[in-house]
């Protein structure tokens, strides 16, 4: 998703806007530029590609001290250097960057050149806004923007500076991220943390239809009556570390690496000194869940299929029933929702738009929202009643990791917590998985103890143009995510089908040779397993099966059986997906994929 950044103060802005991109690059883009205010002129520099292309045509010691910058992935119009941001209006008196879709660009382009003689340069809604604020320009730039925000509709983080302003830089906020840094005689936009961190941990998060007026010694919030708005510092304890590689190739292995420390970190601060749950944040009562007669889980790609292994705890736990589905869809099937309904959302950016607007729907319906939220003060995580923040640390990675496995730990807890309240789980149950839980930060540094026959792996497979994955019960759900981990950062074609759906169709397409990965960790469905590879070899498939530690009979039935160390089948998918992990990892770099920035994803899909 589009990156912006912005700087007005007494430091040169150039530096700031190049970093700032930089450390937004993880968010995924085509092209990249800045805009500053110099010498009584705006001048623009952008360029199509990576952020390098662009450092190699700026000058870093530019004279200016106001300016923004832009990351795009595109929406409206290809990527290239007329299409990239920002965007200015014809006498480039105005520049603009903006992330997110205004879905009525058209009508207004239309108007702008019919009746006021627009001429436009690219294909993009975002040169509409430079134009609109430039018709309602009179010399103050926060009412040309409060003017054409009333005009647009859709989701938006606009960031604005005008030739005649040369110490104001405006921004508003709609539906798209967008945060303030302040520093001294300085201050910043940006679309997320990183690309503050150097610079200050001091954040104002910005809040829906609120627009921000930034001098170099003042920062004003309007809401959307003009009326101006407090809003507390929150102080960043991120570490700069946390945001950097510490040594590690990519991203993605590192937060792969990271589990164990997020699995703890999430585990235990949801822990008290007696092994008891802490659930602050999750005010839902017992009266309350009594209420409550349906479930929804919805979320999208890695998120949603936490969301299915989810599903089966709170009804493994707590005996209510679940439906599990994915944000896009959600919204538009006229989802039975009212005030007997809990929403639960799960998000790592807490920005995914598709999951915000069905939570917004469920809400408008009466339901109660509960959130499983990575990023801190996201909007997902501000507009709902009950909130589980994971402990992962920033993810950077495009490849979700770390947040899919902190995701599950949340859902045990919840659904326990639930269990507990409802009476559907006895204390002496609740106790044993408390403790097998707490054997899991542990176990999961097993697993990554053992990469390399992970990595032997990889160097035989990673020319595969197919791979299959297949479970049963929660492996099916499991496989699912294994095979979008390996889609996303490897580009191979690869899917997941419950194993037991084999002979209904998927078989046709076991040929010789053909890679199959088989989950078989669920000891009930043990047996089932065995007989489905047993199936694939027959037809010539080449499987490799991942199984508990002594279950030996799978390593006479598949070709490779790699063990993850023993744990009660609810629990398994914590531990099985990390050799996923690995495996797509290890496979996409020897296809020598981008594997922190795969091509055309985004880290946080902030449009529908
Ligand atoms: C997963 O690896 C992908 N990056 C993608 O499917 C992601 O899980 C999805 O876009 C949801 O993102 P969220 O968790 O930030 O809402």
């Amino acid at each position: 998703m589009c990156g912006i950044v912005g700087y007005v103060g007494t430091n040169k802005a150039v530096p700031y806007l190049i970093e700032g991109l930089s450390k937004l690059e993880y968010r995924g883009y085509d092209s990249a530029g800045i805009a500053v205010n110099i010498g009584g002129a705006v001048k623009v520099i952008k360029a199509k590609g990576r952020l390098s292309n662009l450092e190699r045509i700026v000058d870093m010691d530019m004279d200016t001290v106001l300016g923004i910058g832009h990351t795009r992935w595109a929406t409206h119009g290809a990527p290239s250097d007329v299409n990239a941001h920002p965007h200015t209006n014809s006498n480039e008196t105005i520049a603009v960057i903006h992330n997110g879709i205004i879905e009525n660009y058209m009508e207004i382009k239309d108007w702008l050149i019919n009746d006021k003689k627009c001429v436009f340069k690219s294909e993009t809604d975002t040169e509409v806004i430079a134009h609109l604020i430039d018709y309602y320009y009179d010399g103050d730039l926060m009412s040309a923007v409060r003017k054409a925000a009333d005009r647009m509709e859709g989701a938006y983080a606009i960031g604005v500076i005008a030739k005649d302003e040369p110490d104001r830089l405006v921004a508003v906020r709609k539906d798209s991220p967008l945060i303030v840094g302040l520093g001294v005689n300085e201050n910043f936009i940006a679309s997320d943390i990183p690309a503050l961190l150097k610079y200050t941990r001091d954040i104002l998060l910005i809040e829906n239809d609120e627009f921000v007026d930034l001098s170099k010694d003042k920062v004003t919030i309007y809401n959307s009556l003009g009326q101006e708005q407090k809003r507390e510092i929150y102080k960043v304890t991120w570490d700069i570390d946390a945001a950097e590689k510490e040594g590690f190739e990519h991203f993605t292995l590192k937060e792969i690496f990271e589990q164990p420390k997020g699995v703890r970190e999430t585990l235990f601060r949801r822990l008290n000194a007696e092994d008891d749950l802490a659930m602050e944040g999750i005010r839902l009562t017992a009266d309350e869940l009594k209420n409550i007669n349906k479930i929804y889980i919805v979320a999208c790609g890695t998120a949603y299929h936490a969301g299915l292994v989810g599903r089966r705890a709170i009804e493994a736990f707590a005996k209510i029933p679940v439906e599990c589905d994915v944000a896009s869809e959600f919204r538009y099937r006229d989802p039975f929702i009212d005030e007997r309904t809990l929403f639960i959302a799960v998000s790592q950016s807490g920005e995914t738009l598709d999951t915000l607007q069905s939570l917004r729907e469920a809400k408008r319906k009466g339901a109660r929202v509960l959130s499983i939220v990575n990023v801190v003060g996201s909007s997902v995580a501000r507009e709902s009643d009950d909130l589980f923040y994971t402990w992962a640390g920033p993810e950077i990675g495009v490849a979700s990791t770390k947040a899919f496995t902190t995701q599950l730990i949340a859902f045990y807890l919840i659904a326990m917590h639930f269990g507990r309240m409802n009476g559907k789980l006895t204390e002496e149950e609740f106790k044993t998985t408390i403790t097998e839980m707490k054997t899991l930060p542990e176990k999961v540094t097993e697993v990554l103890a053992k990469s390399e026959e992970i990595q032997k792996l990889a160097a035989k497979q990673f020319n595969n143009e197919k791979v299959f994955f297949m479970g049963r019960g929660v492996d099916s759900d499991l496989a699912m995510e294994a095979s979008l981990k390996l889609k996303e950062i490897s580009y191979i074609n690869s899917f997941a089908i419950p194993a037991g759906e084999l002979k209904h169709g998927t078989i046709a397409l076991i040929e010789d040779e053909t890679f199959v990965v088989a989950l078989a960790t669920q000891d009930r469905l043990y047996d089932k397993m065995l007989s489905n590879i047993k199936e694939v070899k027959a037809r010539g498939a080449h499987v490799f099966a991942i199984a508990k530690e002594g279950h030996l009979q799978i390593d006479k039935t598949a070709d490779e059986v790699f063990y993850i160390p023993n744990t009660s089948d609810a629990l398994a998918p914590l531990l099985a997906i990390i050799p996923m992990q690995l495996f797509a990892y290890y496979v996409s770099t020897l296809r020598g994929n981008d594997v922190d920035k795969p091509r055309n994803l985004a880290k946080s899909v902030t449009v529908e």
